[in-house]
């Protein structure tokens, strides 16, 4: 290997890092002392740094990177207020990232199993899976006999996008059954990119068990009045978790869903509240209510495949390029 392809290499890792002061930091996790942000900064520019040091530098960095992939990215989406979008805006961005050749698990919590209906009917209408019987049920998942989790076998809608369904028969979860779910998804989780879990809309076991095991939290909100209060209700339940059963729950941001065009006086007006409230964790562009969503969904597509246009005229284009965003910055700043 020259030492001009081993430059290249650390060069892009750094850059992954967002800078050579991260870079560092990983560099010291592994071997226990940093080399100087100047010291890499020589490296990345030729400047006598020999290939067994430039060699050391890229094996940390590269083990990093995998250690923060290892740790699966489980994405959830809550508000305790029903209806105002959180499977769609679940299944935009799963399927988005699809898209984008990411392998993707879809996790269904929510006992009305919508995310089931509208991405796999096949499996909602499956008779196996009606009884619970079927390995890509998750009450499997939530009650496992004798000492070993039970390992799912989620549904294959394609190649890369695969779904865990439920249905009423998983309404009545206990605390314990929530360290069940999360054993059983451990044995699954590294075949996949990303997993995303769809969750009821209250504020019981089932929204805890979502908040639990999730890395990243997205919130919807509508611009009235409840489910503004629904925003306001989540985040002391976000904070009680961090405190108490997940520090590394992250909000990822709050996106505000089904404004109306042209806003009427009141959803501007809820609008300016939750950006005066909770400042840049609110999505810069809003996702606006059109018909095509709903027609979307019932064909179990993203707006964005069903609809190019409708997609970027309504929000859902740049909802979808601000969601990767953020996603990235949270890998690199951990
Ligand atoms: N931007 C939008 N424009 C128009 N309709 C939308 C939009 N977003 C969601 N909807 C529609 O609103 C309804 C509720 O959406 P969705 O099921 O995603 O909400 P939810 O928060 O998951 O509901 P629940 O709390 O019952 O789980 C659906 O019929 C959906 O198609
Ligand atoms: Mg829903």
């Amino acid at each position: 290997m020259t030492s001009e392809y081993l430059r290249k290499q650390l060069n892009d890792l750094v850059e992954k890092y967002g800078g050579t002061r991260k870079a560092a930091d990983a560099i010291k996790s592994k071997f226990g002392s940093a080399p100087t942000h100047s010291a890499i900064y020589k490296a990345m520019n030729g400047a006598g740094t020999s290939d067994f040091v430039l060699s050391c530098y890229i094996k940390a960095l590269e083990e990093h990177v995998e250690g923060i992939q290892k740790m699966g990215r489980i994405i959830s989406v809550a508000n305790q207020k029903g209806g105002v979008g959180k499977t769609t805006v679940l299944i935009n961005a799963g399927l988005y990232m699809a898209s984008l050749g990411k392998k993707i698990l879809f996790l269904d919590i929510d006992p009305q199993n919508n995310l089931v209906i509208s991405l796999s009917p096949e499996l909602a209408n499956d008779p196996e899976f009606k009884k619970g019987s079927h390995p890509a049920h998750n009450i499997n998942m939530f009650e496992w006999d004798g000492d070993s989790p039970f390992t799912p076998i989620p549904y294959e809608i394609s190649e890369n996008i695969h779904i865990i369904g439920t249905s009423k028969l998983s309404g009545n979860v206990t605390q314990n059954s929530i360290y069940n779910l999360a054993d059983s998804l451990d044995l699954i989780k590294e075949q996949y990119d990303y997993i995303f879990i769809d969750s009821p809309p209250s504020a019981g076991t089932l929204q805890h068990a979502a908040l639990s095991i999730a890395d990243a939290l997205i919130i919807v909100s509508q611009p009235q009045k409840l489910s503004v209060k629904g925003v306001d209700d989540l985040m002391s339940t976000v904070r009680q978790v961090q405190r108490r059963m997940n520090p590394d729950l992250r909000i990822l941001g709050i996106v505000i869903n089904q404004v109306k065009r042209p806003s009427s006086k009141t959803q501007a007006i809820h609008v300016e509240l939750l950006k005066e409230k909770y400042g840049e964790l609110v999505f810069s562009e809003n996702l606006y209510d059109t018909v095509r969503v709903t027609e979307s969904m019932a064909e179990g597509k993203s707006l964005i495949e069903y609809s190019p246009k409708h997609a970027k005229d309504f929000g859902f284009f740049s909802f979808t390029d601000e969601f990767v965003s953020r996603l990235e910055k949270e890998v690199k700043h951990g």
